[in-house]
């Protein structure tokens, strides 16, 4: 591929998804991309380029976004975070008012496995959110994995993977080898397509933010554009969740770490903000 096409194919990907691909991630473009260049008889990634720089691309150009997405994902993830939730959620239940649910948005869900672990928290403190209902919304630009995750079926591997038994054997049906999610936690949850580009505000505020293992992904300024923005979107007592590799530290004064926590991030009073 020619340094060109790299960096065409990049400027594609970093202006709809925000992913940075630096330049020794050629290797990750051939193998990620060679079935949409077989299936579409494209002989190479300069053919690809050639194509999206033509009328009437945007269909492929999404399909190559897509498949340059990173999916990685497991149930309680880090586990620091839903052992916060667990505390958080009864003291935000009492402190909303009647019948108001309570908000949680997992923001790049991948194949749901955070929304899921949130509502097994959230089945399982049902006793102490007074009836509260809890609504769980999943987004990410994959459709392929929020299609996985509203299917709610996880194969053996993937409920392995940081679940314990008990919970498996309480919130999962087995269907063969895999393993469904049962309807009443399904029943919590909504998915939907979001870009994190996005404007956020169409989504309403959220008591409770996961945006793990996403921000890794971006360049400073889009990390400071969406950290703000997600502040603006989290109730006053709310929190963000971000991943183990993640912080707000030299992005945005907008959300505070939380004090003795990592990963735990809270909207910043406006006083205390410098801009
Ligand atoms: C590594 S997964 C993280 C899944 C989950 N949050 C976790 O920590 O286990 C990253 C996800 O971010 C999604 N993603 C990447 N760019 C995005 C964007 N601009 N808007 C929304 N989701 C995005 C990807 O499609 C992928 O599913």
């Amino acid at each position: 591929m020619t340094p060109d096409s790299f960096n065409f194919l990049a400027g594609l990907v970093k202006a709809r998804s925000g992913i940075v691909l630096t330049a020794d991630k050629g290797y990750m473009l051939e193998t990620r991309l060679g079935a949409l260049l077989r299936r579409e008889g494209m002989p190479s990634l300069d053919a690809l380029a050639l194509r999206l720089r033509g009328a009437g691309a945007e269909p492929l150009i999404a399909e190559m976004v897509e498949a340059l997405t990173t999916n990685e994902s497991s149930f309680f993830r880090d586990g620091k975070p839903f052992d916060h939730l667990k505390k958080l959620l009864p003291r935000l239940a009492a402190a909303r008012a009647p019948g108001q649910p309570l908000r949680i948005w997992s923001a790049a869900c991948s194949s749901g496995q955070e929304a899921y672990s949130v509502a097994m928290v959230a089945a399982e403190l049902a006793p102490l959110l007074g009836g509260r209902r809890v609504e769980i919304l999943g987004t990410d630009i994959s459709r392929e994995m929020l299609a996985r995750a509203q299917d709610g079926l996880f194969t053996q591997f993937e409920v392995q993977r940081g679940l314990p038994v008990q919970m498996l054997v309480k919130h999962f049906r087995q269907e063969g080898t895999r393993w469904r999610i049962a309807p009443e936690l399904r029943a919590m949850t909504r998915w939907q397509y979001f870009n994190l580009l996005d404007d956020l505000r169409g989504l309403g505020r959220f008591d409770v933010v996961f945006c793990r293992n996403v921000l890794i992904y971006f360049d400073a300024p889009t990390k400071t554009r969406v950290l703000a923005a997600l502040a603006g979107q989290v109730a006053a007592d709310g929190v963000v969740y971000l991943g183990g590799a993640e912080t707000v530290l030299g992005l945005t004064d907008r959300l505070v770490p939380a004090a003795g926590e990592r990963g735990v991030y809270e909207p910043a009073r406006p006083a205390a903000r410098a801009s």
